[in-house]
């Protein structure tokens, strides 16, 4: 009993071992780090039992004090060592817990939603891709242009009936919502000098709005300037990327037309991929519309005024020039009937475009 062993040396040292005992006892119905915490503070705290019992340590012959103070420590360590496992093994338990009830391995499982490519942004890159191997680069400009950038310097004075084709929207200061990618050849031959080969793509503006024309469009434009660059040049890179784009049997049509800013001008036909243009499928084939070919875009040999008004020497280097709609590529690639498809984003439309 503490009180009959308090006051001699082995009194104080057994106290000590029972008190080690009594607490292995009392840890063991403790459920929480708190209780646990409570328990070891009144044990070891400043005012807990082992340090009351310290206290007869003056009363007992100082001889007989190192093994006391030796009995003393025994049952700290193994009061801290109790705590220490009972608290780590605590936290394992409530991790088991937590990891049983959180994981039901049984349950389905939450499904990713991967997002897809938009149809246009695929074109965009697919021409993008089919150019670069094809030595180009990709230039962009802005979309507020100067009239003289989008009209003046491709050969289109205002008062040129060619600027009635494409119906302009103004914006404050003179400026212009630019009506095509063109004046981004103007750009890049302002910027340096020839040889130049870039495409263009980007979005253009016009007074427009039908199942076949919005009034925001997405165009490319190529240009490629050098000496010595000719019409059979041009002919060679249009069948080059058609094939590439549409496939490897795909030819074309150049069909004599008319642009300010080339000479001679070209409109652009692609075969059609569906029917490849021969009977009996292309009387009733819904691409072609029976014709066998399919429009794709603008071409021609860069105007010489054009050169010039750039700085470009017009008796020292040619150049060959080219633009096509993204959306009427897209419509054609993937069968689609209505432009407005491309800018509703509606999901049903978007999601058969497979990701990647
Ligand atoms: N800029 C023309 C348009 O938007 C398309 C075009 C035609 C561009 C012929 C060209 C070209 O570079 O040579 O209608």
């Amino acid at each position: 009993m503490a009180s009959e062993g308090a006051g001699t040396a082995q009194g104080l040292v057994l106290l000590f071992e029972s008190l080690a005992s009594v607490f292995s006892t009392e840890i063991a119905t403790l459920q929480t780090e708190p209780e646990i915490r409570l328990a070891q503070a009144r044990y070891l705290g400043k005012k807990g039992k082992a340090t009351e019992l310290m206290k007869q340590l003056g009363r007992i012959p100082p001889g007989d004090r190192p093994a006391v103070g030796a009995a003393a420590n025994r049952a700290r360590e193994s009061i801290e060592k109790l705590v220490e496992e009972r608290l780590a093994g605590l936290a394992e338990a409530s991790l088991a817990g937590e990891l049983a009830r959180s994981v039901d391995v049984t349950l389905p499982g939450r499904g990713r939603r991967a997002g897809t490519i938009h149809p246009l942004s695929r074109v965009r890159m697919e021409i993008e891709q089919i150019f670069l191997g094809m030595g180009y680069e990709v230039r962009t400009g802005p979309l507020i242009e100067t009239e003289w950038n989008n009209f003046d310097a491709l050969n289109t004075p205002a008062d040129h009936p060619a600027r009635d084709m494409q119906d302009t929207f103004f914006v404050e200061g003179g400026l212009i919502l630019r009506s095509h990618t063109s004046p981004v050849q103007i750009r890049t031959m302002l910027a340096g000098p020839p040889p130049v080969k870039i495409i263009a793509p980007g979005n253009v503006f016009r007074r427009d709005d039908d199942a076949t024309h919005t009034p925001m469009f997405p165009q490319c434009e190529g240009l490629h300037v050098d000496k010595n660059v000719s019409f059979e040049d041009l002919k060679a890179t249009l069948i080059t990327f058609v094939q590439r784009f549409f496939g490897p049997q795909t030819d074309i049509r150049l069909r004599p037309s008319f642009f300010p800013f080339t000479e001679p001008s070209a409109e652009v036909d692609a075969s059609c991929f569906l029917c490849q243009g021969k009977p009996p499928a292309r009387a009733t084939c819904r691409l072609c519309k029976g014709t066998g070919w399919l429009e794709i875009g603008g071409s021609g040999m860069v105007h010489p005024n054009v050169l010039a008004a750039v700085g470009y020497d017009k008796y020292d280097v040619t150049g060959f020039a080219f633009g096509m709609g993204l959306s009427r590529m897209a419509m054609l690639k993937y069968g689609v009937t209505d432009l407005r498809l491309f800018y509703e984003n509606d999901l049903r439309f978007l999601q058969q475009f497979p990701a990647g």
